[in-house]
């Protein structure tokens, strides 16, 4: 069975991977000890889901898929965007760097009227096979930014995202609702698309 790796110690992105691509062995960098981890230096969410799989493929000689995602408000012009896990300034994971800068956010767009509050979450997903070809795809998923958290579900922003047509937070959907219309998992199920012809191409399947 080929095997490929998911650039990431979260085992909950691993397990989605995996439940997406079936038959192919996903494991995650707890694999890997000593696998660098690589800053999101770049501007775009692509740039860093290529660096990220890039550092992963050359260390693992895998395959490596890695993601990286976000929240674009039109009302701050596509901000926090790549900065969203850093938009507050704080450091680490954790609850506290996530309510902080959903706090943020809500202070900055308070003004901002009910109809104008639109927003996106992004997610690019890249593959890079070694020795073979890189590829990246995008995943999106629209709504708005309501003005109170709503929800325990999720992380991150989720408590004020309401998606586009929905009466939940994402934060008040289960796992596999989240799933089936979040930007990662759309990410994610359009890469599944991508990778059986990746690896015969390189001759890995
Ligand atoms: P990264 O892709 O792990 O770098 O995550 C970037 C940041 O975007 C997270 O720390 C969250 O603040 C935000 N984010 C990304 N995806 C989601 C999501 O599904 N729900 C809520 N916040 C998210």
């Amino acid at each position: 069975m080929s095997r490929i790796v998911l650039a990431t110690h979260n085992q909950g992105k691993v397990a989605e991977l995996h439940r997406i691509l079936g038959d192919l062995d996903v494991v995650g960098l707890d694999d890997f000890p000593g696998a660098p981890d690589v800053p999101e230096t770049e501007l775009t969410f692509e740039g860093n889901a290529l660096l990220k799989a890039r550092a992963i493929a050359a260390f693992t000689g895998l395959p490596a898929v890695a993601d990286d995602s976000g929240l674009c408000v039109d009302a701050l012009n596509g901000m926090p965007g790549v900065l969203s896990a850093r938009w507050s300034g704080r450091f680490g994971a954790g609850g506290d760097r996530d309510a902080a800068n959903l706090r943020l956010v809500l202070d900055q767009i308070a003004d901002v009227a009910d109809g104008r509050r639109g927003a996106s979450f992004v997610c690019a997903a890249a593959l890079v096979v070694p020795g073979g070809a890189e590829h990246c795809v995008e995943g999106r998923m629209h709504g708005t930014v309501i003005r109170e958290p709503r929800g325990t579900g999720g992380f991150g922003y989720d408590p004020v995202f309401l998606p586009e047509g929905g009466t939940r937070t994402t934060a008040e959907l289960t796992p596999a609702e989240k799933d089936a219309i979040s930007h990662r998992g759309r990410a994610f199920r359009a890469l599944a698309e991508i990778v059986p012809d990746a690896l015969k191409a390189a001759g890995l399947a």
